[in-house]
């Protein structure tokens, strides 16, 4: 195979980073005290080639700089919690106003029903609404409080989709089952995503069982037409209940929730990520009748629903807030979705040109973004994809996906196709070559595994 070189900003003298000294040394302590050398999995030395920045020290919009001085184009954007960009300005400047006030008293600050207005808006059909800082805590809550409305104990996950919470009732489908209870993880079903007949056969081999299906809303893969409705109702049909998680739709897809966008009401969803722009928020919503079992304005029993000290920190419902205010008068996912597709198409035409059309695609919504690496054979690669990340990290661009945020402005985006250029060009080679020639160090791992030997050696 040979193809012609295409003319990008890099060509007539790349200069490719490559010091990463403080990194490196940091890494070494980070590791000896920490298990992972991360607090999140996903963001672990693991998930990385060798050359990447180990540590960011600041970012400011799209950019980041590294502990080195090294400055990239970020994609990923913080697990995609940061989707205004990074120290977004009316964002810093509400939660420093609220500091400034204080962030946690022994009663709740008006701030609680202000922010829960304006969540309620956003998923119309819920009535009542409680917060909490992550994700994992708010699913967790839907699903105890799904069990105990419904009287139930059996659970149903979407197998499509990676990751729920990181309690024992969701960790127990992934490979690191170490810790949880075998009687939990029986608790514990899956089925697939778009697959109506696949739920209604589970609703039948445990009948009375199941008190609710959870999954997200969307993914790579767009909701069939007529899926989640029907999803919907066959779980009504069955007793149960229908939990989306919007952790990553919420603020991402059209109209601000997937359930607004496909027009299904959920029982219970759940919002995080997104909403407080990088600062730690999510939320439980949901039907009143539901809902109101983990208040004292009702005759069954109590539930106990989300109740943490930090729950509801002023400085953070105040991003929230800032976030929901900005989002009702500013284009932001219209922007979100531009700027995926301008960087969709530049991509497909560098593809194009390689003829990598087997070897490397981007899937997804444009405001979402992710790629796939395959070898020569069509398979999928964690040593190409680690090689891809390696040759834009080298370029200036950090990108575990191509997730977007609104402060991506069409010169960050172009600069970024130029830099797939320079990386696609690489893979080409590697792939009619062998990637040993040019991959430095070894290839990134499923974060979830048993086992973790394979990367210690390179510490
Ligand atoms: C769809 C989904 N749900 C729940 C979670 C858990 O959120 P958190 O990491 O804030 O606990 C995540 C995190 O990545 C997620 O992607």
């Amino acid at each position: 195979m040979s193809v012609i070189k295409r003319r990008n900003r890099f060509d007539g003298g790349e200069v490719l980073i490559s010091r990463f000294t403080i990194s490196e040394a940091l890494r070494q302590r980070a590791r000896s005290m920490i298990p992972g050398g991360a607090h999140t999995y996903a963001k672990g030395d693991d998930q990385y080639p060798m050359l990447s920045p180990g540590f960011i020290a600041r970012g400011s919009g799209c950019h980041v700089w590294d502990v080195d001085g090294n400055r990239f184009t970020e994609y990923g954007m913080g697990l995609r919690a940061v989707s205004l960009g990074h120290a977004f300005p009316a964002v810093v400047s509400a939660v420093v106003r609220q500091i400034q006030h204080g962030s946690n008293f022994t009663r709740p600050s008006e701030l609680e029903a202000l922010c829960a207005e304006n969540l309620l808006r956003v998923a119309p059909d819920a009535d009542m609404v409680k917060f909490t800082k992550d994700g994992s805590s708010a699913t967790t809550a839907a699903v105890r409080l799904a069990r105990a409305y419904t009287g139930r104990n059996m659970i149903a996950l979407c197998s499509d989709h990676p990751f729920f919470s990181h309690d024992d009732w969701a960790i127990c489908t992934t490979p690191m089952t170490a810790g949880i209870p075998e009687r939990t993880a029986h608790l514990t079903l899956t089925f697939r995503y778009n697959d109506l007949a696949g739920a209604e056969a589970l609703f039948s081999s445990h009948p009375g069982q199941i008190a609710a299906l959870l999954l997200e809303p969307a993914k790579e893969v767009e909701p069939a037409a007529g899926y989640l409705i029907g999803l919907r109702d066959l779980c009504h049909r069955n007793g149960a209940l229908l939990i989306l998680d919007e952790m990553i739709t919420g603020f991402r897809w059209p109209q601000t929730s997937a359930q607004r966008y496909y027009g299904v009401a959920a029982d219970l969803s759940t919002f995080g990520k997104a909403l407080g722009n990088g600062f730690a928020i999510s939320a439980l919503v949901g039907k009143r009748e539901i809902m109101q079992l983990g208040g004292f304005d009702h005759d069954r029993e109590r539930v106990f629903l989300l109740s943490s000290t930090h729950g509801a920190e002023t400085h953070a419902l105040a991003a929230a807030l800032a976030v929901m205010d900005i989002y009702g008068r500013e284009p932001v996912i219209a922007t979100l979705e531009r700027q995926g597709r301008r960087l969709q198409a530049g991509a497909a035409s560098v593809v194009a040109h390689y003829g990598l059309q087997s070897q490397f695609k981007l899937l997804g919504r444009p405001s979402n973004l992710v790629f796939s690496c395959c070898d020569r054979d069509g398979v999928p690669s964690q040593i190409f994809r680690t090689l891809f990340m390696q040759e834009l990290i080298r370029r200036g661009v950090l990108a575990p996906s191509f997730v977007v945020s609104y402060s991506h402005s069409d010169d960050d985006i172009d600069r970024t196709i130029d830099a797939i250029d320079s990386a696609l060009r690489i893979y080409y080679r590697a792939l009619n070559e062998g990637p040993e020639a040019y991959l430095i160090g070894r290839p990134v791992q499923p974060a979830f595994r048993k086992h973790g030997d394979v990367t210690r050696a390179t510490v």
